[in-house]
């Protein structure tokens, strides 16, 4: 059986919802976008969702408003997407990698601390909940977590919460909700936890960064589109006050994200109970390491399952892939490392140290598919395929 390494589950509102932008007549951010806002606002608990069309456009105006710029030295993990770091070139400024935890593939408040003692030139940090594991942002006094490293020396944070939602921080707060002056940044891409085919939200409880962020979505206008439409008189007259970017999400797309936020809990409880039964059907074969448990006082998004070989049991991970892959499982490798990319190999600013974490990682990691309407037959035929992929992949495999 072909089990795709994502399927899109749309059976909700999302045709009715279609239906109703298409026969308004007004396709564009309008009357969706803001009831989008609102929703997605009220659902991580923050004062402002702004809405844009994607996660990269969401952490460009996120480290914009920041003041990110030319000169700006901004750590980025290297077990991300480009997009993460790029969105820091397009405004001038320059990014520093750091390695990850070995076996979360996170940035710790360890690796940062150890980071800023070095660098203290760093004014912004862009902590990645990668898979949809929210990094520890909050601590205590004596055991401090990202945010509170970060506000005790006056750096910014911009959370990439691509993969994280709906999630929750340690103690339960919502990822995307006020844990101190943080901007966070989500991503409806394709195959994401929610989507809306392409899109992103940034969500902030700072008035007047939401404020820089709304205008400068939309070509630093001071006034939105739907806000002229609306509006009887000087429906024409409006003012620039900056050169903003063409980054606003249409109606049709908060149609889709509307009806896909009504089921966003469902869709995560499903992943999760998916990630038990792989844990129950697949911890025991020791040539494989599962994600670690996630600690109990914080939701993970589940939007990825990664999992890891034992160096030790000499598989070869690409191999590895090609037998799953021959039998029909689609799968998937998060991430090439950054510092591995040619572009940012060249232009980031690097660790003469390395990235061990990040290289081990990448070297042994692989994704299987986890996706909520995955049957229980479409499950077992992941399950045995990975079961007889290992084996072959054993015979003759240089043991260390
Ligand atoms: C960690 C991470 N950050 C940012 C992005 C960018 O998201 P988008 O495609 O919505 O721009 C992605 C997309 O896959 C991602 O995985």
């Amino acid at each position: 059986m072909n089990v795709p390494f994502f399927r899109l589950d749309a059976n909700g509102n999302e045709l009715r919802y279609l239906r109703e932008v298409l026969e308004s007549g007004w396709l564009t951010s309008g009357e969706r976008v803001l009831d989008f806002e609102r929703a997605f606002a009220a659902s991580v608990g923050a004062r402002h969702a702004i809405a844009v069309n994607s996660c990269t456009a969401a952490l460009h105006l996120a480290c914009e408003a920041a003041g990110v710029g030319p000169g700006s030295e901004v750590l980025v993990p290297s077990l991300t997407f480009t997009a993460t770091a790029e969105v820091v070139e397009y405004l001038g400024g320059r990014v520093r990698i750091v390695d990850v935890d070995p076996t979360t593939g996170l940035l710790t408040p360890h690796l940062l601390k150890q980071a800023l003692d070095s660098h203290p030139s760093i004014s912004c940090v862009m902590p990645v909940h990668f898979a949809g594991a929210p990094c520890r942002m909050l601590g205590t006094e004596q055991d401090p977590g990202i945010v509170d490293l970060c506000h005790a020396r006056g750096i910014s944070v911009v959370e990439d919460a691509a993969h994280a939602f709906p999630a929750t921080y340690e103690g339960g707060k919502p990822v995307g909700s006020p844990i101190g002056a943080t901007t966070c940044c989500f991503s409806f891409y394709a195959n994401k936890t929610i989507t809306t085919g392409e899109g992103g939200m940034v969500t902030t409880d700072d008035d007047a960064v939401a404020e820089r962020m709304r205008r400068m979505r939309l070509h630093g206008i001071d006034r939105s589109t739907w806000d002229r439409h609306t509006r009887i008189g000087a429906a024409w007259e409006y003012d620039v006050i900056a050169a903003g970017y063409k980054y606003n999400l249409t109606d049709i797309a908060a149609a889709i994200g509307l009806a896909q936020l009504e089921r966003a809990q469902e869709f995560r409880g499903a992943r999760a109970r998916l990630v038990e039964a792989y844990r129950e059907r697949l911890g025991g074969i020791e040539a494989l390491r599962l994600p670690p448990v996630h600690p109990t006082s914080s939701h993970h998004a589940w939007h990825l399952f990664v999992i890891r070989i034992d160096p030790a049991s000499g598989i070869d991970r690409n191999r590895l892939i090609e037998k799953i892959n021959d039998q029909g499982i689609g799968t998937s490798v998060h991430y090439k490392p950054l510092h591995r990319m040619t572009h940012w190999s060249k232009t980031a600013l690097l660790e003469p140290s390395g990235y061990p974490n990040a290289d081990d990682w990448y070297e042994h990691c692989l994704s299987l598919p986890l996706f909520p309407s995955m049957t229980p037959e479409e499950f077992e035929s992941v399950c045995t395929a990975v079961e007889s992929a290992v084996v072959e992949c054993l015979d003759g495999a240089p043991r260390q």
